[in-house]
């Protein structure tokens, strides 16, 4: 169906700056995010194929309580922290094919610039005023505690752990000051309350322009701008946008020890970001006016995208975005990403698995408009690559190729036109365009794979193979009009796949990487060498990791009645309860093993052990001075252990068949085939210090 609606920026020639939400540099990035960068980079490289000026801006999020308290806990100032993520970041990025014309960070010195300059504006005008209110305080840790870090009983439900915003139990939303018995987060400790002075916006003198603003813009998904429109008649709060130190941001000017709120900056990032491309702030500002500018973000933050960034722009007299685009969350196999699922996936292990490649196509089928959640499931994944990148597009591709290599020395002269054909694939071509222009790839992908569709019917119908032995010229020209619509293949599936189809042109000799040079106007041409196009996956996905390994907490000890270097273990493995034997004695005490979390292989075939059942076996790490068992020292028992993101096995093994696999320890950690080993979101450790090497048996 096509609608009238078009995010096309604009016909004027003018520029357009595009962006997708900046990644925290606390953490790597992974297949759920990808979805956003694969989304915006799509749009990207299609505005340009279509001969678009676009400039396509990030960069890394990097002020904030999280990323200060985890450079503390790996012993490494911020700043270090997040040029180390950095580089991660960029590197993943390129891996998947994500081509930012500049990538940057927050802690730069053109993003204070505009933040000073932003916030200077605001407080000039009247949009900004200081206030004291009360803040939670923890005395040990002589800091101030954001929501997250402060920690008590629901007001509602009185359900234990939760922190202070919201219950993971009841789903209630409160005030950090309504806990029940508060603590703090970091060090246990109950926090006192306290007065500070801080800065607010004052976002509700805003409701009607904002209100003005997101009807009259024709752009935005309408489910978007009704939610938009609601929290403005719901009311809408002033927002508090300074934080008290110690605060990993920038210091408010005038003040000791106080910083802009993380979420003051980080949108003011794009700016940023878009200035150190111009490299030069005050033309920046002036290019930036002169734009259109689009966002893409994530459904999780579209109240700062739709009420709290439009409102700074308007009181600091910036352009507003043309629009901005919400997409739903992922899901793998259906269900929230999760480390102890082994399905918290990074692009680091995607890509050491799977073409990264082939996760843009598979987005591009599923992405549409919609904030409807998209679902990552392997085995969909599979069937679509196997069924449509490989045996629709890439098979038609390689049969025309390497038909024409073979019958013609891939040469060709002029072409036999097939006119209803022709305009047919034009048509789609057409409708491919509106669809990427629309966000609507899904609907890209379809016309895309009905064009190769046509295509292979083509060729079949004519059958050349046969056709060949009576008229040679006329096979000649056939192929000539089936490397057109290869051509045109290249082009359409350009900004989805693009290093695909850049190896198609290269197999084509041609270099079109324009939108308009569809068309079928390709003759008298040599083509290049063929090459397999595109790889069917085989079953790897499904690879296990032969162990089974889980978390078992040791209940009781005794020693063995007739061994004198093993003891008897009691285990909890949460769902059941287990016996060990274990060659421990001599390397621990009863008291030092009582209460450990192990890692037991849970598929071992039972033994006696001089007459005594052992009903698996435990991990431990032996350098030939010491043995110091694995432990997960916070995870429940019977949490699955697993190497990376590998399935555990479920097939009984012998002990010869554990014998065969190496694990060994480095850093402190067991590692096997490279992957670490990991009991839900924690890292599996020895519990002593032993050389790297050590062996794990
Ligand atoms: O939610 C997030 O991951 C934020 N780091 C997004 C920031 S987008 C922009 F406002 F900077
Ligand atoms: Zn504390």
């Amino acid at each position: 169906m096509v609608s009238n609606f078009t995010t096309q920026p604009n016909s004027a020639g003018k520029r357009t700056i595009i962006t997708s939400a900046l990644p925290y540099a606390n953490g790597p990035i992974h297949v759920g995010h990808l979805v956003e960068y694969i989304q915006t980079d799509i749009y990207v490289r299609f505005l340009r194929l279509r001969g678009e000026d676009v400039i396509y801006c990030c960069a890394d999020d990097t002020h904030g309580t999280p990323i200060e308290l985890k450079a503390k806990e790996l012993g490494v100032s911020p700043e270090q922290l997040i040029a180390d993520v950095f580089k991660e970041h960029t590197r993943d990025f390129r891996a998947f094919l994500v081509r930012f014309d500049n990538y940057y960070t927050t802690n730069s010195a053109e993003n204070k610039h505009f933040s000073d300059l932003i916030f200077g504006r605001l407080k000039q005008k009247g949009h900004i005023y200081t206030k004291e209110v009360d803040i939670t305080y923890c005395e040990h840790d002589k800091r101030a505690l954001p929501d997250r870090y402060v920690k008590g009983k629901c007001p509602k439900c009185r359900a234990g752990d939760q922190y202070g915003d919201v219950c993971e139990k009841c789903n209630a939303a409160y005030r950090t000051t309504d806990l029940i018995e508060p603590y703090c987060a970091l060090c246990k400790n109950p926090p006192i309350r306290k007065k500070s002075n801080h800065y607010f916006f004052r976002l509700g003198e805003f409701s009607d322009r904002l209100r003005q603003w997101l009807t009259e813009n024709g752009q935005l998904q309408p489910e978007v701008r009704n939610f938009a429109l609601n929290w403005i008649k719901n009311g809408l709060e002033d927002w508090n946008i300074s934080r008290d130190g110690p605060y990993f941001g920038f210091n408010i000017p005038g003040e000791e020890d106080k910083y802009y709120y993380v979420w003051l900056d980080a949108p003011i990032g794009y700016i940023a970001s878009f200035a150190n491309k111009v490299g030069d702030n005050g033309n920046a500002e002036e290019q930036w006016n002169d734009s259109t500018i689009i966002h893409f973000i994530g459904k999780d933050i579209m109240y700062f995208h739709l009420l709290f960034w439009p409102a700074m722009l308007m009181g600091a007299d910036f352009k507003l975005p043309r629009t901005v685009n919400v997409h739903g969350f992922l899901t793998v196999n259906g269900e929230k990403m999760s480390k102890s699922r082994g399905t918290f996936i990074t692009a680091e292990d995607f890509s050491r698995k799977y073409p990264p490649e082939y996760l843009r196509y598979y987005y591009a089928s599923m992405l549409s408009r919609k904030l409807a959640d998209i679902d990552l499931n392997f085995a969909v994944f599979r069937e679509k690559i196997n069924n449509e990148l490989v045996a629709n597009i890439g098979n038609f591709c390689h049969r025309v190729i390497s038909f024409t290599s073979r019958n013609f020395g891939g040469r060709i002269g002029e072409i036999e036109h097939h006119a209803a054909l022709e305009k047919a694939i034009l048509d789609k071509a057409g409708q491919i365009a509106h669809h990427y222009e629309t966000l609507n790839f899904n609907e890209a992908v379809r016309e895309i794979l009905a064009i190769s569709s046509f295509g292979n019917q083509y060729f079949q119908a004519e059958q050349p193979w046969k056709l060949i032995r009576e008229d040679k010229e006329r096979v000649q020209r056939i192929c000539g009009f089936a490397l057109n619509i290869v051509r045109n293949l290249s082009i359409v599936i350009a900004p989805m796949v693009p290093d695909i189809s850049t190896e198609l042109q290269r197999q084509l000799n041609v270099t079109d990487f324009r939108w308009s040079d569809i068309s079928f106007t390709l003759k008298n041409h040599a083509i290049g060498r063929e090459k397999l196009l595109v790889q069917k996956m085989e079953g790897q996905e499904e690879k296990k990791f032969p162990l089974n390994l889980k978390v078992a907490k040791i209940t009781s000890i005794d020693d063995h009645p007739d061994a004198d270097k093993l003891y008897v273990l009691q285990l909890d493995l949460g769902q059941e309860k287990r016996q060990l034997v274990a060659g421990l004695r001599g390397h621990y005490t009863k008291e030092q093993l009582l209460g450990k979390n192990i890692v037991v292989i849970s598929n071992l075939k039972y033994a006696k052990l001089r007459g005594v059942e052992s009903q698996g076996m435990l991990l431990a790490g032996d350098d030939g001075e010491q043995v110091g068992v694995l432990t997960a020292r916070d995870a429940a028992p019977g949490t699955a252990v697993r190497a990376g993101t590998l399935e555990n096995g479920t097939a009984q093994l012998t002990y010869d068949d554990f014998m065969k696999l190496t694990i060994t320890v480095q850093d402190g950690k067991p590692v096997v085939d490279g992957l670490s080993l990991r009991a839900g979101d924690e890292d599996v450790i020895a519990d002593k210090k032993l050389k790297d090497g050590a062996r794990v048996r």
